[in-house]
């Protein structure tokens, strides 16, 4: 069921609910008050017939006229009286009564002995119901001389309900029709951004990602789902790019080893050679080989990690050693290129984390503080402590990296120019692999570096907790 029908029942139900409520209470309340009014009337004008027959010293009556001359408040038009001898059978009756024969019920009767007032209803066939009240009247206090009944007939009452009622009846579903419409309106107005989305969602899900929710709305409900929903694609348009670079990147490094092992194979396939050159193509082609296993290694080792499938184990670990062990393979890295190794300031330091993943991180940093050098350059390691964080920093004197891309050599495959000039070999990924393994150890990595200067990659990574 759509959304603005459902809206504007539950809104139609809530109002119908409260719109019957209301009425049936006022209806209630109104009838009510009207039936007091009538008994506080009969009780009112029983008191005055009693006080006014009392007070005439219980002559004889004679019969109405006389009665009423004397006493003209009796002759109310709305009401009519009777006067019973204590037997129940009529004295005196007002003359708007003769309508009807209305006898003394027994119990009016009854409670009339005891000396109280009663107030009944009764009803003819035909006729609206009569509301009556008998009052005795007493001689000091015992004697029951006379019991007056004065009685109203309840049309006006009837008739004034009858028309509240009819009235209620048309008014609350007008009223509840208005409302409904009303209700249908202004869903239909709220709703109205909500398919202008949808329509802009589904032509953004027929695969155009670059679109985007063009709707100048307020910082409202809407507009928030539209910015959210904005930002979201944004969010979705860039990590496909990625994805997609990715992909692309990857095949391409694949490939070139592949097309050097094709062409050198074909080449050697080509005529009989002596069994040098098939060694030498081979051993040419091992290299490729090597080359793919690595590249494909490491994007193994990197989708693993995106995933949340690689274990970091969480072991103290003393950094000083590792970076002592570092600098040893480090210094016959660079024996062949007369690079110079050095340690600088060295502290004691423990970290807890993954040794392995750790060595993996500064060897990949030294290696190509080592391979971006120029020959007789120098590489220094420090390793120092600063608060609770432990800094570990590798510093050359090589090509170093222009500001542009300094934050772009994290992004996997992404190589610098002048990188690729200074030497064909790496695929851009040992960077990506760093910055992962500093995030999982709750560290960072940072570079500082001038172009043709030298560069300074810098691990801060979070001091082990002391033994207590
Ligand atoms: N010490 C450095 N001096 C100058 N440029 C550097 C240095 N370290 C990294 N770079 C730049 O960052 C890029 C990315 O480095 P990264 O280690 O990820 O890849 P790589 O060394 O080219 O290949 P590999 O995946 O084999 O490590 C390098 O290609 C180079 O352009
Ligand atoms: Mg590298």
């Amino acid at each position: 069921m759509p959304l603005r029908v459902r809206l504007t029942l539950w809104y139609g139900s809530a109002l119908a609910t409260v719109l019957i409520t209301f009425s049936v209470v006022l209806y209630v309340i109104t009838a009510r008050n009207l039936r007091d009014d009538v008994d506080e009337s009969l009780k009112e004008t029983a008191a005055t017939a009693v006080r006014s027959l009392e007070e005439r010293g219980f002559l004889p009556l004679l019969d109405e006229e006389d009665l009423l001359s004397q006493f003209p408040e009796l002759a109310r038009i709305d009401k009519f009286f009777q006067i019973f001898s204590p037997s129940g059978t009529i004295t005196i009756r007002s003359p708007n009564i003769k309508r009807y024969e209305v006898p003394l019920s027994q119990k009016a009767l009854e409670t009339a002995f005891l000396g109280q007032s009663l107030l009944e209803t009764t009803k003819y066939p035909n006729e609206p119901q009569l509301r009556l009240i008998s009052a005795p009247i007493t001689y000091r206090g015992n004697f029951l001389y006379y019991i007056v009944q004065v009685g109203t007939s309840m049309e006006s009452i009837e008739d004034t309900l009858r028309h509240f009622f009819i009235l209620l009846t048309v008014a609350v579903p007008i009223a509840l029709a208005v409302s409904l419409a009303a209700g249908w309106f202004l869903a239909g107005r709220a709703l109205r951004p909500v398919d202008a989305i949808t329509l802009a969602a589904q032509r953004i899900a027929g695969g155009d990602l670059s679109q985007r929710l063009a709707m100048q709305t307020a910082p409202d409900e809407i507009g928030r789902l539209v910015e959210t929903f904005n930002n979201m694609i944004g969010r979705l348009e860039a990590s496909f790019r990625q994805i997609r670079q990715f992909t692309s990147d990857a095949s391409h490094e694949l490939r070139t080893p592949l097309t050097v092992m094709k062409g050198e194979t074909e080449l050697v396939l080509r005529r009989a050679r002596p069994l040098e050159d098939y060694h030498t193509v081979l051993e040419s082609n091992l290299e490729e080989i090597d080359r793919m296993a690595r590249i494909v290694d490491e994007l193994l080792f990197l989708s693993r990690a995106d995933m949340g499938a690689v274990k970091i184990e969480l072991l103290p670990v003393s950094l000083e050693a590792l970076v002592e062990d570092i600098h040893r393979q480090a210094t016959v890295l660079g024996q062949d290129r007369t690079i110079e190794v050095v340690l600088g300031t060295i502290v004691p330091a423990r970290v807890q984390g993954d040794e392995l993943r750790l060595r993996e991180l500064l060897l990949n940093l030294v290696e190509n503080a080592v391979k971006y050098s120029n020959p007789k350059g120098k590489v220094t390691i420090n390793l120092i402590t600063e608060g609770q964080q432990a800094i570990i920093s590798v510093t050359d004197q090589g090509i170093g990296i222009a500001p542009d891309n300094q934050h772009k050599i994290f992004n996997r495959f992404f190589r610098t120019v002048e990188a690729r000039t200074h030497t064909k070999k790496g695929t851009g990924l040992g960077l990506a692999i760093c910055s992962w393994i500093a995030e999982t150890h709750k560290g960072c990595i940072s570079v500082q570096s001038e172009l043709g200067q030298g560069s300074t990659f810098t691990v801060t990574l979070p001091l082990a907790p002391r033994p207590a």
